[in-house]
């Protein structure tokens, strides 16, 4: 009786092994590897004691779906594998499409003809686009995406609900994550970007670790308390828990659920920085940048319904998010090459 965790290399994946080990399940992992390394499974068997099977494998090929399915005892799949560089996927929809559509078609359809049909998808605060409203609970109305990947993850759950739709059997929990940011406590696992981070917490702490010179701020006019972008970042840790909840909800035969995973707190740009600075002691030098295109002012949860519903709410604050992703980058500072 296993959990199949795919994408379970990467960045999001590794936490939550660790956390579905430390919750006493068994777990195997699928990745292609195509944006991981194995390494960060070697580091989850320091952390936790226990080494991780692992089939290499690209969730599109159906054969070695199958045989993963043949010859595991998989009861339930947490689905993290997909393509996720939001600016790469204007310029490669295909690959995107391709990659994250096709490649759950196939492990959705294999899945069922093994009987297996539990499912936790990782979707995206992206699909409410421009919200409606602030903060966004899950029944805000689902918006226009900018890019194809997120596209991708609104698709895709439209997709999973039609299959749970017509098949009762399935249990299907899609989680929209707000910012994942932070590392595990130990420093031994975290996010491992290739090339020039997207994304605002690696590039601060490339930054602090001296890699980059400064970091640059997307707009400052926005409306906002000091006009840079507002999100609601939640610590990975806290992130990966929110999986074993929903895991036992799925035990319970949870039908369809949706819930947001974010902490209801909203951060500009300049306030990361600051608390950065604060946790650390290490100063960010920035420049104000134009507006990056498909940007949003503001973004947070509403996360009550999964407080009410799986018993789970983030426990870590914004310091302690700053801290873990820097001892992560502090101790590696080339990711999973050191
Ligand atoms: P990640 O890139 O670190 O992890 C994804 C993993 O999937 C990688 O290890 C990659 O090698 C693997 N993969 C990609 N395509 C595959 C395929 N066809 N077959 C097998 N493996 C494949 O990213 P992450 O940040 O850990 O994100 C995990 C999931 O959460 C993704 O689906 C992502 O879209 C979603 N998500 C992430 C964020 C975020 O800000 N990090 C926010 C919302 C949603
Ligand atoms: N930002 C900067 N400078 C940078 C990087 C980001 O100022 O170098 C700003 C952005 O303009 C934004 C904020 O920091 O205001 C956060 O940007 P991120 O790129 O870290 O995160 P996003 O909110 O744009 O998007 C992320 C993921 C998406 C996911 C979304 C919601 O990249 O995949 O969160 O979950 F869909």
């Amino acid at each position: 009786m296993a959990i199949l965790v795919t994408g379970g290399s990467g960045y999001i994946g590794s936490h939550t092994v660790v956390e579905l080990i430390d919750a006493g399940y068994e777990v195997i992992v699928c990745d292609n590897l195509s944006n991981s390394s194995e390494k960060s499974l070697e580091r989850v068997a320091q952390i936790t004691g226990k080494k991780i099977p692992f089939y290499k494998a690209d969730i599109r090929d159906r054969d070695a779906m199958n045989a993963i399915f043949d010859k595991e005892e998989i009861t339930a799949v947490i689905h993290f594998a997909g393509l996720k560089a939001v600016g790469e996927s204007v310029s490669k929809p295909l690959e995107y499409y391709d990659n994250n559509i096709n490649g759950t078609l196939v492990l959705v359809d294999v899945m069922a003809k093994h009987g297996v049909k539990n499912l936790i998808f990782s979707s995206s605060a992206t699909v409410y686009g421009s919200p409606a409203f602030i903060p966004i609970t899950e029944e805000c109305p689902k918006g226009q995406c900018t890019n194809p990947y997120g596209w991708t993850k609104s698709m895709l759950e439209q997709i999973l609900s039609d299959i749970q739709f017509a098949d009762k059997e399935w249990n299907v929990i899609l989680l929209r994550y707000f910012n994942p940011i932070g590392a595990h406590k130990s420093g031994l696992i975290g996010e491992n970007p290739n090339g020039i981070p997207n994304n605002l917490m690696p590039y601060v702490t490339q930054v602090a670790v001296g890699k980059r010179p400064e970091l640059g701020v997307f707009g400052n006019d926005y409306d906002t308390h000091d006009g840079t972008g507002v999100r609601d970042y939640i610590h990975v840790v806290d992130l990966a828990q929110g999986h074993v909840k929903a895991l036992k909800k799925i035990e319970e035969k949870a039908g369809l659920k949706i819930y947001n995973l974010g902490t209801g707190n909203g951060y500009s740009v300049l306030d990361i920085v600051k608390n950065f600075e604060a946790a650390t002691g290490v100063k960010i030098p920035y420049a104000i940048k134009p507006r990056r295109p498909g940007d949003i002012a503001t973004c947070y949860a509403n996360a009550e319904l999964a407080e009410k519903e799986l018993g789970w709410k983030a426990q870590n604050g914004i310091l302690e998010m700053c801290e873990d992703a820097w001892r992560w980058q502090k101790n590696n500072p080339n990711g999973y090459d050191d």
